[in-house]
Parts: structure tokens; C-alpha cells; sequence
């Protein structure tokens, strides 16, 4: 099987980053886990998108270099990734020198091949915003509000991509290739924008304005501007890649395509659109387009998160005052992939206390109790289990599938439904059946041996499926159950005697903290 290349968004170092940073390298981190469960090598691609006239602004108004003020927003993210434990293989930081050279190379040969040129420009400008103004930025009465500050008639030379003349290839290979987009609504919504398409896209920024950014090879008195910066990120730190040649070497050509986990504002246009095209550009045939998984937008009480409204939330913080599996869990656990949610807090906890205090973790310590008390730990395989244990072990099984299956579409969240239905009906069987009456039932000796086993297959499974999303608590539990991993494919069976460890609390419950 081909490996799988799963990249996110690399995250703009302007500002700190935030729970949406947070849950799309969750998301990704959780996918690429579940792959490797599943015995597929994994590249794992994220990073950080440090260039740019933002970043530029915000060093300014800090009072450092550009360079100084990147490598401390950096540092923040992988400071986060590493709390969040978000295992990547590889980090695309765009002021990497091995990424400039790439681009430069990539941009020399586009220009060389005649997919570059330089056109002026003649427009009204922005100074305050350091913008082109279009005609949609004009009010009604036909002049540019005062946000724009002082507006100017300007003339500027630029390089510009013909993107213009690949529209009827893009259209018909979206037509063709409903794989390429992740969920299915979002391709109509791709397709409109790909319709629209006319003129070719501006590249670059004169130095004068931009200056933090990757020079132009044949032209050092231009940067690149954003796109053939950032999104050359997936191929030029992908490992083997050659910037120099169409045909690629086949390390790269092993990995490639990729899968982008990308958030739905950044779909139209750069993913959707420019990136598919300039893919083709470089010289990449339709087999080797990569897909889009298009997530949904956390958003606060119904608005969404920005700075100037002041919600943003930082993920490091709830993950100092909750514990880094409750924000992993509830990040992937209450959205649905490719739909908005609202972010609570109160949420958070109750999901971490229904689901694992009260339910996995509950089910873990008792099982674990149970057998410790009444058996020293030992358990015994059962030649013919009763109807009840058979119908447990057949719906457990049943509930493997349906995770897989839900896992294979990218929709975490009904995958984690199954896991909490094995969760809740092992619990309910450990009421049904009452092991505490068994026990004092010399008769009921077998009955007991039996149900114990029911509980520990149950529980092993529900570790097991738990590993991509909470590795740390799920490897913990194995651990205590000292137990490997449970296959998927085949109903989890304990056919021989097996020694179990001591119970130790994995998931101790949230308090709802007091209203400040
Ligand atoms: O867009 N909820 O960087 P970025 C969920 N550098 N996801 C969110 C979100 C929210 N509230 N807010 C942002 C960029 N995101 C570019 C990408 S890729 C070659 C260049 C997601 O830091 C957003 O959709 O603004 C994007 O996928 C990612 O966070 C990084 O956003
Ligand atoms: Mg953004």
C-alpha cells in the first residue's frame, strides 16, 4: 500500500496560535495515527508560513526583525504541538533555506518555460493597507471608504502566472475526480469559483513594499507573494523532491500525492484553485493531484474568533488547565469534519467526563478491579461462552467496523461514537451480569470466568481504538491491562491464559471550574 501523505495548512506566525491551529493539527495528528495503526507508513507534513506583509507589520510594530519575530511565534507553535503531542514527520518552515531555493528554482523554470511574465499594473492603491483596491471595494457612492486611508492612482510592474488558460482542464478534472474534495458540498462551492476564473494571478510584490519574502532568481528587485511561497511548502519539504525536473525522482514519487487538511476559508482559492494549477504548471499529471479534507471553523458563542473582538482561545492554556487529552479528545469529538461548531468550555468537560471518566475510564478500573479481587488478576479462556458474551463480542466487533469505516471517510467524531458504544455496553454488561454476585457463587465459577473475559476483550478494544486519538492514556491502559494492541479485523478474542496488571485511575474527573 502506498503510504500516506497527509499535510495541514502551515500556520501564519503574525499572532500566537489558536484553538483552530490547535483542532486542524489534532485532526491531522489523529488521522496519521490511525493510519499507523492500521500498519501504513505515514508522512505526517505541518509548519509554519513565516513571510508576508503581515508578519512584516507585526515585527515593525514589535520593534524586531522580521526574522527575530518569526523565530518567537515558532517556537510558541512547536511548543504547542510538542504539549499537544501532534507527531509530524516533517517541519515546513518557509524561511528554511532548502524551501527558497526550491521556490527560486521552481520559479526560474516556470519562467524560463514562458508561465511567468511581467505586466503593469494600473490601479488605485491603498497606502494604509498597501493594497490594490477593486472595483468591489468601492461604497455605493463610488468612492473607497476611510478604512483605506489615502487612496492613490498608481502604476506597478509585477510578474503574473498563467492560470487563466488551465480553467477547462481544472473544471473537467474536478468533474472527474469526486475524490478530490472532502466533503462532498464543498465542490459546487469550488466549482462556481473555478468558473469565474479569468486573468492570471499576481506573483510577486515589488521589494520596496514587500521586503520579507523570497527573492525572485531573475529579478531581485521582486519577492514572491504568498502563493508560490506557501504552497510550495507540501512539495518542497516533501522528502526526494526535485524542484529542477518534471519527471520526479521516485522517493517523492513513493509518498506523493498528498492529503492537504485544510479549513474552509483557504479552499477558494488558494487549495481549490492556484495550487491544482500550478501543480500542473510544474508539471504534474492528474494522477498525481493531491486531495483536499476541508474542515469546519470553531467559532465562540456564535461569532467567530478574532482579535479585534478579544475571544480568541489559546490552546496551551486550556491545555495547562484541563490536560492535554480532554482539548485532544473534545477537538475531534464534538465538530463534525467539515462543519462549523461553538467552542465551550463546558463542553470540553462534559465530554471528558461522560465519555472517559465516567465511561472508558470507569469501565478500565472496575474490569481491572473486578478480576484483581476476585481472580489475583489471572483469567482464564472460555471453551463456549454463553449467548450474552458471544452477542457482546459480535456487536463489539460490529462497532471495530463501523470505526473503521467512519475513520476511512475522515469523520473522527462517528468513529469515536463507536468507540463509546463498546464503552457503554460493556458497562451496562458489567451491571447486567453483577460479577459481585458471581463471586459469592461458588457455583457460578465459570460464569464469572466468563463475564471477567467479556469485560477485558471489551476494554481492550475500546484502548485500542483509542490509540489514535488519546496515545498516551490508551498505551496506558494497554499497559495495565498488559496487553498489545487489539487487531481490527478480526473480532478481539483472549484465547489463552492471561495475566492483567493493577488497576491505576487514568481519567480522574473535571471540575467545572468557578465562575470568575
Ligand atoms: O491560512 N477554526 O494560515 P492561518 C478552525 N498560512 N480552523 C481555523 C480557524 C478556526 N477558528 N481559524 C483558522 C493560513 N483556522 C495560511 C495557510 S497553507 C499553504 C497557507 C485554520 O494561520 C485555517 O483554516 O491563518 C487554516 O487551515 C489554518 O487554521 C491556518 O490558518
Ligand atoms: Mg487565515
Amino acid at each position: 500500500m502506498k503510504p500516506f501523505f497527509i499535510t495541514t495548512a502551515i500556520d501564519y506566525t503574525n499572532g500566537a496560535p489558536h484553538i483552530g491551529h490547535a483542532y486542524e493539527k489534532v485532526l491531522a495528528d489523529v488521522l496519521a495515527r490511525y493510519q499507523r495503526l492500521r500498519g501504513r507508513e505515514v508522512f505526517f507534513l505541518t509548519g509554519v508560513d513565516q513571510h508576508g506583509q503581515k508578519v512584516q507589520q507585526s515585527a515593525e510594530k514589535a520593534g524586531v526583525a522580521p526574522a527575530e519575530f518569526v523565530a518567537g511565534i515558532t517556537e510558541k507553535f512547536r511548543a504547542l504541538w510538542t504539549k499537544l503531542d501532534i507527531s509530524y514527520d516533517g517541519w515546513a518552515a518557509t524561511t528554511d533555506a532548502a524551501h527558497k531555493a526550491a521556490v527560486q528554482t521552481l520559479l526560474q523554470r516556470l519562467f524560463d518555460e514562458g508561465q511567468l511574465y511581467k505586466a503593469a499594473q494600473k490601479g488605485f492603491y491603498s497606502v494604509r493597507q498597501e493594497q490594490f483596491l477593486t472595483e468591489k471595494e468601492r461604497g455605493p457612492d463610488g468612492t473607497f471608504g476611510a478604512e483605506w486611508g489615502e487612496v492613490v492612482e498608481l502604476e506597478e510592474e509585477n510578474y503574473y502566472f498563467r492560470l487563466a488558460e488551465h480553467r477547462d482542464w481544472l473544471l473537467a478534472y474536478i468533474d472527474a475526480h469526486p475524490g478530490f474534495i472532502t466533503p462532498d458540498f464543498r465542490r459546487a462551492e469550488l466549482r462556481n469559483a473555478v468558473e469565474k476564473l479569468s486573468g492570471d494571478l499576481c506573483v510577486s510584490r515589488p521589494k520596496s513594499r514587500l521586503a520579507w519574502g523570497i527573492e525572485f532568481p531573475f529579478d531581485p528587485e521582486f519577492v514572491t507573494y504568498v502563493w508560490f511561497d506557501a504552497l510550495v511548502n507540501y512539495i518542497s519539504f516533501a522528502p526526494g523532491f526535485d524542484p529542477q525536473s518534471k519527471a520526479q525522482n521516485p522517493e517523492f514519487a513513493a509518498l506523493w500525492p498528498a492529503l492537504h487538511v485544510i479549513g474552509k476559508d483557504i479552499m477558494v482559492p488558494a487549495h481549490g484553485v492556484y495550487w491544482p494549477i500550478m501543480l500542473r504548471a510544474i508539471g504534474f499529471s492528474d494522477e498525481e493531484m493531491p486531495a483536499l479534507l476541508v474542515h469546519g471553523w470553531w467559532n465562540i458563542s456564535g461569532e467567530k474568533m478574532s482579535k479585534s473582538v478579544g475571544n480568541v482561545v489559546d490552546p496551551a492554556a486550556l491545555a495547562d488547565q484541563f490536560g492535554p487529552a480532554a482539548v485532544r479528545y473534545y477537538l475531534v469529538a464534538d465538530i463534525a469534519t467539515g462543519q462549523d461548531a461553538d467552542f465551550s468550555p463546558e463542553r470540553l468537560i462534559q465530554r471528558y467526563n461522560v465519555d472517559l471518566a465516567n465511561g472508558f475510564g470507569n469501565l478500565l478500573n472496575r474490569t481491572l478491579n473486578m478480576a484483581q479481587r476476585y481472580r489475583g488478576g489471572a483469567l482464564a479462556p472460555v471453551a463456549a461462552p454463553s449467548e450474552d458474551v458471544q452477542t457482546l463480542r459480535a456487536e463489539n466487533f460490529n462497532d471495530a467496523a463501523v470505526y473503521r469505516e467512519k475513520f476511512d471517510a475522515f469523520k473522527v467524531h462517528q468513529a469515536l461514537e463507536a468507540f463509546a458504544a463498546i464503552v457503554t455496553r460493556a458497562n451496562v454488561f458489567v451491571d447486567t451480569s453483577a460479577p459481585w454476585k458471581l463471586a459469592k457463587d461458588p457455583t457460578a465459577a465459570a460464569r464469572l470466568d466468563e463475564v471477567l473475559v467479556a469485560l477485558v476483550e471489551s476494554v481492550h478494544l475500546a484502548a485500542t481504538l483509542l490509540l489514535p486519538i488519546l496515545p498516551d492514556k490508551a498505551h496506558a491502559a494497554l499497559a495495565q491491562l498488559q496487553l498489545a494492541p487489539a487487531p481490527l479485523d478480526a473480532p478481539a478474542v483472549l484465547t489463552a491464559s492471561h495475566q492483567l496488571g493493577a488497576p491505576e485511575p487514568l481519567f480522574p474527573r473535571l471540575e467545572t471550574p468557578a465562575a470568575s
